[in-house]
């Protein structure tokens, strides 16, 4: 394992402005999304709509890489050359989601493990050659009546760290996901109390699976409240608690924390980065805070999208706006005028 090569990848992904592009949507996960368009899944679709992200011209000043699932990896573009050769070539890191979903975890009602550690090595090695330089595993726990039980967390956090500890292996820095799940009327302070817990049983596992922390990322959910919980905290106090809940349980050797959307309206998620990004520089974080966001940045693209070769532009441009708009969040530059700026350009 070359640490110092993982530790500049790791760097690199979290570089000032910059952040991840998540476009790594299972099969499906994916369908859902073009069905919201009443767009048929097909190969060609697919590959369609994602290339249309990664040429975006200028996208390279917002995202630093972009998570792909097994398809796009072996894809090629239109003009036949592999998708991540374009990728490359604009100096965007390619990365590959590697678990293979989150499955019910027996014994446990309404909670969920992530599996994918059969056959990982020769996967991982594979995924380097065809060019991936980080992977990311995501696992989900979710907060409801009498849960998340540790029995979930513990089994989640041994997935993380035996996959982290396989990636560095194979030259692939780990993104390591835990994400809690927004899903609910929970309180932030029952976030908050849930993400520090899973964050602390993820750290110690990494550390029992000897996980070099410098070359990795953390990619968490934002503390919040849940999505249908009442009287909803505000982004300034989501970004005292996430930041709260982050300097007491993640190493200072993580290079950067980068936020996933989780389902948040992309303006929401945009504005929370902002306020967390500030938060962190006022307090002297000691790690990167960007964004890995899926949603966050697509959602707008794919709504102007809509399966029309001809809204393409309208498509490139609508993406570069959510680009810009969270690149500017995560240097606490972002203000909710810059909302208008799409509007103001057509
Ligand atoms: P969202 O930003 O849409 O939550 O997606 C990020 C991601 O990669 C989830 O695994």
């Amino acid at each position: 394992m070359d640490i110092n090569a993982l530790a500049q990848t790791a760097q690199a992904l979290v570089a000032p402005a910059k952040g991840i592009l998540a476009a790594d949507e299972s099969s499906g996960t994916i369908k859902r999304r073009f069905d919201s368009i009443s767009v048929e899944s097909t190969e060609q679709n697919r590959r369609d709509y994602r290339e249309m992200l990664f040429t975006a011209e200028g996208g390279e000043n917002y995202v630093s890489g972009v998570i792909l699932y097994d398809e796009t990896i072996r894809q090629n573009g239109a003009e036949g050359a592999p998708l991540v050769e374009g990728l490359q070539s604009r100096g965007i890191i390619p990365g590959i989601k590697v678990d293979t979903g989150a499955m019910p975890l027996a014994g446990s009602p309404g909670e969920l493990v992530t599996e994918g550690l059969d056959g990982l090595r020769p996967r991982l090695a594979e995924y380097y050659e065809l060019g991936a330089r980080f992977a990311k595993w995501r696992a989900v726990i979710t907060i409801g009546s009498g849960i998340p039980s540790a029995k979930c967390i513990d089994a989640n956090a041994h997935g993380l760290a035996r996959y982290a500890s396989l990636s560095q292996e194979a030259g692939l820095v780990p993104i390591v996901e835990p994400e809690v799940l927004i899903d609910g009327d929970h309180t932030i302070e029952a976030d908050q109390e849930i993400t520090e817990w899973t964050l602390r049983e993820v750290y110690a596992a990494l550390a029992l699976y000897d996980v070099a922390l410098e070359g990795t990322l953390l990619k968490p959910n934002m503390v919040t409240s849940g999505s249908t919980a009442s009287n909803r905290a505000p982004a300034t106090e989501v970004a005292v608690r996430t930041v709260d809940a982050f300097m007491r349980s993640v190493p200072a050797a993580v290079p950067g924390i980068v936020f996933l959307s989780g389902g948040q309206p992309d303006d929401e998620a945009t504005l929370n980065m902002h306020e967390i990004a500030s938060r962190g520089m006022a307090v002297n974080a000691p790690w990167q805070l960007s964004y890995s966001f899926g949603r966050g940045l697509q959602a707008l693209p794919l709504n102007t999208w809509l399966g029309d070769p001809a809204n393409v532009p309208a498509a490139q441009k609508a993406y570069l706006h959510r680009c810009k708009l969270t690149s500017a969040a995560r240097q606490g530059a972002y203000s909710a005028d810059m909302e208008k700026d799409l509007a103001a350009s057509n």
